[in-house]
């Protein structure tokens, strides 16, 4: 059986790109795999966020992977922090990386934008990344197409190490959806729909009741043409919606774009798919929120499984450096 690993940062809400780009092939690909899926809480620390708010993102997530369908009777929903082998094989791994392959990496140089001023942590966030990966010996690392280079670095770095010290990593490989794997801003459709708080109108939170979905995507900014048609190099914003609704309802962008001949006819079909989607996963959030024992249990239980594992490719990756 194939072993995943994927993970999400608990740095503000999850929206939709993160459930059509992740955590909706995670829920439905669960049975077939082995998998293990890490709230990274590390990884959140780089954009210095408030202590008591990140405690309580931390939890919110775990509450929101439980709701979009993830058992925990069968697959391991652990944090990051609680499994201490992570930041210990990132530093080793960051002992094998280069200041050049860091620099080249491209969200780094978004964030960082050339200031000096920049977190040290937000360099080496991508070999924090790879230690995640490889300490679970993951096949497949199913994520958005906006994490493609992280995959890259931590497949070279595996390959790299295995080489250098035997054949202690499995090389991961990427698994990115083919259709929504960067769902834009509604507002702004040559961005990424994100968890910044820049744009709540394009953002579709995944709690987010009927009404706000409705109005947001009803708001959608498209183009002054009337043609319904899937281009997203010429047409961001109606490509996006499009894209959305072949998410939605399992069919292919382009062909669906041939049945509209109006944005508001599409629009509200997008609006209506979306609600439809997201409404049991809000129902399941609101139940979990009542029920906050049952989640603590679940990451408790996570953090002891995923640390056998850990520990066990931790062990033999320092031992085979000298340590
Ligand atoms: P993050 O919110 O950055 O921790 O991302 C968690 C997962 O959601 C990763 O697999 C990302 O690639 C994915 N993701 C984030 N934003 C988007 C987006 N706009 N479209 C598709 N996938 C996304
Ligand atoms: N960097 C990823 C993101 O921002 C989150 C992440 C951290 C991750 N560790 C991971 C994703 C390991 C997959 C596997 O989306």
């Amino acid at each position: 059986m194939a072993r995943v690993l994927s993970g999400v940062q608990p740095s503000g809400d999850f929206h939709l790109g993160n459930y059509l780009g992740a955590f909706r092939t995670w829920s439905e690909q669960q049975h077939e795999h082995e998998s293990f899926y890490c709230i990274v809480n590390l990884h959140a620390l780089t954009v210095d966020p408030d202590p008591a708010a990140l405690r309580e993102r931390t939890t919110n997530a775990a509450v929101l992977l439980l709701a979009v369908g993830l058992d925990p009777k069968i697959s391991t929903i652990f944090v990051q922090s609680q499994v201490p082998e992570h930041p210990r094989l990132a530093w080793l791994l960051e002992c094998t990386a280069t200041m050049g392959e860091l620099r080249r990496m491209t969200q780094f140089k978004e964030k960082a934008g050339g200031s000096e001023g920049v977190r040290a942590g937000l360099f080496t966030y991508p070999v924090l990344m790879a230690a995640d990966i490889l300490l679970y010996q993951a096949d497949r690392v199913p994520v958005g197409d906006d994490q493609r280079q992280h995959l890259e670095l931590a497949r070279e770095l595996a390959i790299r190490f295995n080489h250098r010290y035997g054949e202690i990593f499995t090389v991961p490989e990427a698994f990115i959806p083919k259709v929504a794997a960067r769902v834009m801003d509604l507002q702004h459709p040559s961005q990424k729909m994100s968890k910044s708080l820049q744009s709540p109108q394009g953002t579709i939170r995944l709690l987010d009741d009927d009404e706000a979905i409705d109005r947001k995507v009803r708001r959608a900014v498209t183009d002054t043409e009337t043609e319904v048609r899937y281009d997203p190099a010429a047409k961001p914003g109606v490509s996006n919606l499009l894209e959305i609704l072949g998410a939605a309802s399992g069919k292919d962008p382009a062909e669906l774009a041939h049945a509209y001949s109006s944005y508001r006819q599409l629009k509200s079909d997008v609006a209506e798919a979306v609600v439809e989607m997201l409404r049991p996963i809000r129902a399941r959030a609101r139940e979990l929120t009542d029920d906050m024992a049952t989640v603590a249990a679940v990451l408790e239980e996570g953090a002891a499984r995923a640390h056998e594992v850990a520990s066990a490719t931790y062990a033999k990756a320092a031992e085979a450096m000298g340590i």
